[in-house]
């Protein structure tokens, strides 16, 4: 199916402000005060509400930055070749989309579920949640650079 590449575009710019917008008020406007009030229920109260058009986000970027890609003429078969510009920014894009996914599955594994019983693991989050918002930022930067020919 053919979708015209800027329409991608703006999809992918609204769900990357959403995603790296939603990471940055956390990890600003959340964060420091759950970790000055020792409280734990200010990050979870937040990623409740987040999480359902965040993850939504996260979809609709990799399918329309997959999409834009393979327009470009970087598919599956040319990733991880770090042959030219444009497909050195795909790979690097899909290695922290892996990292992502891997905080992500961290978090949710070891350390989310053990927030209420064991204090701790609020510094554990803190560092998941930079962590991923830093990856975030990463990823929109290196997405500019496309439109100068790549990296
Ligand atoms: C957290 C995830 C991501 C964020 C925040 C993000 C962000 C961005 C941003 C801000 C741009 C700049 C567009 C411009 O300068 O006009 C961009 C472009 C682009 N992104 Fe992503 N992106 C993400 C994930 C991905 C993934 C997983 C892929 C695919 C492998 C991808 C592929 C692309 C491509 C091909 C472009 C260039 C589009 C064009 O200029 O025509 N992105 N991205």
């Amino acid at each position: 199916m053919y979708m015209h590449h800027h329409l991608l575009l703006i999809l992918h710019l609204i769900s990357a402000a959403i995603w790296v917008g939603g990471h940055l008020c956390l990890a600003v406007g959340i964060l420091p005060g759950a970790l000055k009030k020792k409280d734990y229920t200010l990050i979870t109260q937040f990623e409740k509400r987040y999480e359902p058009i965040g993850m939504s986000s996260l979809v609709v970027l990799v399918v329309t930055g997959m999409w834009m890609a393979l327009q470009f003429g970087i598919g599956p078969g040319r990733w991880f070749s770090f042959s030219n510009p444009l497909e050195r920014v795909v790979s690097v894009k899909i290695i922290l989309l892996l990292a992502t996914v891997l905080f992500a599955i961290s978090a949710q594994t070891r350390v989310i579920p053990h927030l209420a019983t064991r204090p701790k693991k609020l510094y554990e989050m803190a560092f998941h949640i930079i962590g991923v918002t830093t990856i975030g930022v990463a990823m929109l930067i290196l997405g500019s650079f496309v439109r100068y020919g790549g990296i």
